[in-house]
């Protein structure tokens, strides 16, 4: 009898998830490396929501604190951020910034 692997699918799919998480976990990132708010959202927050993986997040009329819950706890696909590789600082400082931004109709996407 021949056995079948059943563990393909989620292989690839554990695969897909590290392809996209390891780019900015994988260098060992601690409090206090962030310069300022646009460093942290090029670096992290870039990678999806300016790309087209993600909705934009910039001028949605979303409170600051819709910002920092959502990095903290994850959101569907979006993976949630720990202290240690976003501080709290940084991110609060990136939330004001972001919900700052005034409500934006039409939507550029950096490529
Ligand atoms: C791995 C890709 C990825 C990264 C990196 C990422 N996000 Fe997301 N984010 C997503 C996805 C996918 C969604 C949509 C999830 C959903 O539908 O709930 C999302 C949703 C959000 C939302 C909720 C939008 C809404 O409609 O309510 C906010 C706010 C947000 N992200 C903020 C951020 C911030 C701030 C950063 C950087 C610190 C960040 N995200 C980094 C993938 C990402």
């Amino acid at each position: 009898m021949r056995k079948q692997v059943k563990t393909a699918a989620p292989a690839a799919v554990t695969a897909a998830v590290m392809l996209i998480a390891v780019p900015w976990t994988a260098h060992g990132q601690s409090a206090g490396q962030w310069k300022n708010p646009d460093h942290l959202y090029s670096k992290i927050c870039a990678n999806c929501h300016d790309t087209g993986v993600a909705p934009t997040i910039v001028g949605r009329d979303f409170k600051a604190d819709h910002y920092v819950t959502t990095v903290r706890r994850g959101s569907k696909a979006m993976p949630a951020f720990r202290i240690t590789e976003i501080d709290d600082a940084a991110l609060l400082a990136l939330a004001e910034q972001l919900a700052a931004v005034p409500h934006m109709d039409t939507i550029e996407v950096k490529q």
